[in-house]
């Protein structure tokens, strides 16, 4: 069976990813900052538990080393955070935006870097990254500027990958997984964690070369960059 591994899995749409994908028989490497304080995770059978803040380029590495020889068929980047809601002009909080940038931007492209010759020798060759309808820039609005900016960032960092990795057959799907009851979505979103993660791992299903470098909806629609 095919190898997922999936980033920020010791809650909500990280761990309903490791739950699908273990529920189909698939191989699954569940990266979470502390994986033995993620009950969810340790009810999922089978599943490889690695520690990983996605952050720590430390950490980074040595889970790559860990992982040397591994073919994986699916990589995806869902760790995220939000920051303050209200971060705007004359309330901005530039340390919490930088943090921001550095788990939303910075480690998708240093987990893509790390686990390059993973994928390039898995059978699917797909990396999938969990961004927001937010980061479109063609649907901008105001409130949340590090958050919005953050993943208009990780859609460029994401399409950059799909230009360049397209030669070595790997593609690159940037997703929105809807409005989620999470706990960053809240308990009045319109979506399940199940809802939105099967939608996702069928638009994962259906990537290939010629989707590659699109940003899609949980629903498989096209979004706006
Ligand atoms: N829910 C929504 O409505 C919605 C909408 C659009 C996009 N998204 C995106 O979907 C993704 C998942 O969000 P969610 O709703 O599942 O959020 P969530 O419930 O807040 O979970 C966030 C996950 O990211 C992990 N994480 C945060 N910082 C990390 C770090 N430095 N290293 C490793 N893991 C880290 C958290 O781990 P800990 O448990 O260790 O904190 C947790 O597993 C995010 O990228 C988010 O931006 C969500």
């Amino acid at each position: 069976m095919p190898t997922v591994l999936v980033t920020g899995a010791s809650r909500g749409l990280g761990l309903e990813l490791c739950r699908q994908y273990a529920a189909e028989a698939w191989t699954v490497i569940a990266c979470a900052r502390s994986p033995d304080k993620a009950p969810g995770l340790a009810a999922i059978a089978g599943v490889r538990r690695e520690a990983l803040d996605v952050t720590d380029r430390d950490q980074v590495s040595d889970l790559a080393r860990r992982l040397s020889g591994v073919p994986i068929d699916v990589v995806i980047n869902n760790a995220g955070i939000y920051g303050r809601r209200d971060a705007g002009i004359g309330c901005m909080d530039f340390a919490e935006w930088e943090q921001v940038l550095r788990v939303n931007v910075l480690a998708p492209f240093a987990m893509a870097e790390a686990l390059l010759p993973n994928l390039r020798a898995g059978g699917q060759k797909k990396l999938a990254t969990v961004s927001s309808r937010m980061g479109s820039i063609a649907e901008a609005s105001g409130n949340a500027v590090p958050y919005r900016s953050s993943k208009a960032a990780l859609n460029m960092v994401m399409k950059c990958l799909a230009t360049e990795l397209a030669g070595q057959g790997i593609a690159v799907a940037v997703l929105h997984p809807g409005w989620v009851r999470t706990d960053m979505g809240g308990p009045g979103a319109d979506l399940s964690p199940a809802e939105s993660v099967a939608g996702m791992r069928k638009a994962i299903a259906a990537l290939d070369l010629a989707r590659s470098g699109q940003f899609v909806n949980y629903d498989g629609k096209t979004i706006p960059w």
